[in-house]
This record gives structure tokens, C-alpha cells and sequence, in this order.
């Protein structure tokens, strides 16, 4: 049963400068939210009961966010109904949190390494809080089926536009059945003549501890970093790799304008603010 997950935060968050100065990009807000709380509310509903945070040195603001008076505030959170607020609760109550630091930031399979003493012989999950999904069912939760029915490891997968290419990591497949595709090749941000498709790797894994062998061989790849896709590759040739292509609607918030659109997307469906600020909105499209 997969009941661990990790969650890496260390990366340097250079899009969000200046206020990535001070402030670690998991605990910038989508509305009034911090990104990485989406993460933690879909691993607990995919049967997740604890986590590792791979934060950075200068970080601790993330542990004291969730340690210092953490539900005193979540319960002034005004928008919430009282079910959604147990429910919250709930969660904050059944979840183990450890914080584990990454000392240097060497890349993304450098970050998901640090937390190999803790997880032992059992598949885990990745969440990159970076990509936030909406979607009626957990994206996490449908993976989570996906490898109990194959025993396969499983990531999820998204067509993307071209400028978005050599950005993400790119996988060629062959679909087998409805959504569920056989990964045949991964390439970690190729230039666009390069890709083998126009299918990006989006930041949910479902992984096997034999991972973490893989990782220890990976040389520094794109951007001269140990990137996951790298050792993703060797299980992939090995015991093979399944991807989800996930339903419902996702952003990439790692950028001030996924940000901004997520943030929007969120309010309107907000019982206090929503139907205001879509007012608002209208007046403001001419
Ligand atoms: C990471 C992965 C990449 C994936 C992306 C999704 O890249 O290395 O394969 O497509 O997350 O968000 P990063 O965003 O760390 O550059």
C-alpha cells in the first residue's frame, strides 16, 4: 500500500524575484492558499499519511507555517464552510509532516535522493507543488490505481504547447488503454527539433524505491543538474513505466502567470469572493 509521499521545494525560484528573496515559492498563495497545501490536501486524499518536505537551508519558514499556531489561523480562514473546515482539519491532524533539508540545490533527483533513508523498500509518491490540478478525482489517487492494477511505476503526462517543450521533461508513448499510456522514451527539457512529442511530464510520480540506485548514477544532465527524468530512464528500459494522461484542469504555478491564472480559476468558485470579483473581471474585458 503507497502511504508516503515526498514533496521537493528546494529550487531557487528565480521567476518569482524579488519576492522569492525572502519567501520560499511553496507558501506563495493561489487566492489565499499556499501552493504546496494543494499538494498536501490531494496526498491526503489519495490515502497519503506521510510526507517529506525537501526544503532548503534557508527555509524553515515552511515547517513553522504548519508547526506555529498552524490551525489557530486555518479556522479564522473566513471563506471556508464549517464542513470544509473539518475536513481541513482533519487532514492537518492525520498527516506526519518531516522536513528534510537539501543542503545545496543540485537538481530535482538530488532533492528525491535526500529523502532515501527515510522510505525504506516501498514504491512512494512525487508531488511537485509547482503543477496544481483540479479535478474531481485526486490526479494522485487515479495513479495510485493505475499502479496497483499494473505494478508499474506511473507519472502523469499532458500535451503542451511548443514554447513549453524545452522547459519540461518529454515522453514518447503508446497508448494501451483509455488515458494510460506505455512510456517508450523520456528526454529531460530537449530543444524543440529534439522532442519525441509534444507529451510533458507533469509533477506526480508514483516511484519504486529502486529509484534511488538509479539516482546514485545519474550524471549532472540539463541544466547541469541530477534530474529525475535521467534515472526515470534506466527503470523505464528495466521493468517499464506507465503514464496518466490526468483529467480536469492544471497550471503550472511555478511562474507569476500560472500563478495569477490559478489564483482566478480558484476564486471564482469561492462562496465570499467569487461572484465579486467575476463582476469585476467582466467590467475590466472591453
Ligand atoms: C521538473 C521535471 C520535468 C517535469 C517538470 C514538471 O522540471 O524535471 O521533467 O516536466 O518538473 O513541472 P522543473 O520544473 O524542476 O524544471
Amino acid at each position: 500500500m503507497i502511504d508516503t509521499a515526498i514533496i521537493p521545494v528546494a529550487g531557487l525560484a528565480t521567476r518569482f524575484l524579488p519576492v522569492s528573496k525572502q519567501v520560499p515559492k511553496a507558501l506563495l498563495p493561489i487566492l489565499n492558499k499556499p501552493m504546496i497545501e494543494f499538494a498536501i490536501e490531494e496526498a491526503y486524499l489519495s490515502g497519503i499519511r506521510r510526507i517529506m518536505i525537501i526544503m532548503g537551508p534557508d527555509q524553515f519558514s515552511i515547517k513553522d507555517y504548519f508547526e506555529n499556531d498552524y490551525l489557530d489561523v486555518v479556522k479564522q480562514r473566513v471563506s471556508f464552510k464549517e464542513q470544509q473546515l473539518e475536513k481541513f482539519i482533519e487532514i492537518i491532524n492525520s498527516i506526519e509532516v518531516s522536513y528534510i533539508v537539501q543542503e545545496q540545490p543540485l537538481g530535482l533527483g538530488h532533492a528525491i535522493l535526500q529523502a532515501e533513508p527515510y522510505i525504506g523498500n516501498d514504491s512512494f509518491c512525487v508531488f511537485l507543488p509547482d503543477d496544481v490540478i483540479f479535478s474531481g478525482s485526486p490526479c494522485m489517487s487515479d495513479m495510485i490505481g493505475i499502479y496497483n492494477e499494473f505494478s508499474l511505476p506511473v507519472l502523469a503526462i499532458k500535451e503542451v504547447s511548443e514554447e513549453k517543450i524545452p522547459l519540461l521533461g518529454i515522453v514518447d508513448v503508446n497508448n494501451y488503454k483509455k488515458d494510460i499510456y506505455e512510456i517508450v522514451e523520456m528526454v529531460e527539457k530537449p530543444a524543440l527539433e529534439k522532442a519525441p512529442s509534444n507529451l510533458a511530464i507533469i509533477g506526480r510520480y508514483v516511484l519504486p524505491a529502486s529509484v534511488f540506485g538509479e539516482l546514485k548514477n545519474v550524471k549532472p544532465g540539463a541544466n547541469g543538474e541530477i534530474q529525475i527524468t535521467d534515472a526515470l530512464i534506466g527503470i523505464m528500459k528495466n521493468s517499464g513505466f506507465n503514464g496518466y494522461k490526468f483529467p480536469g484542469i492544471h497550471f503550472d504555478v511555478g511562474n507569476p502567470i500560472g500563478l495569477l491564472q490559478a489564483s482566478v480559476y480558484a476564486i471564482t468558485d469561492d462562496p465570499k469572493y467569487g461572484a465579486g470579483f467575476i463582476d469585476w473581471l467582466k467590467s475590466q474585458v472591453i
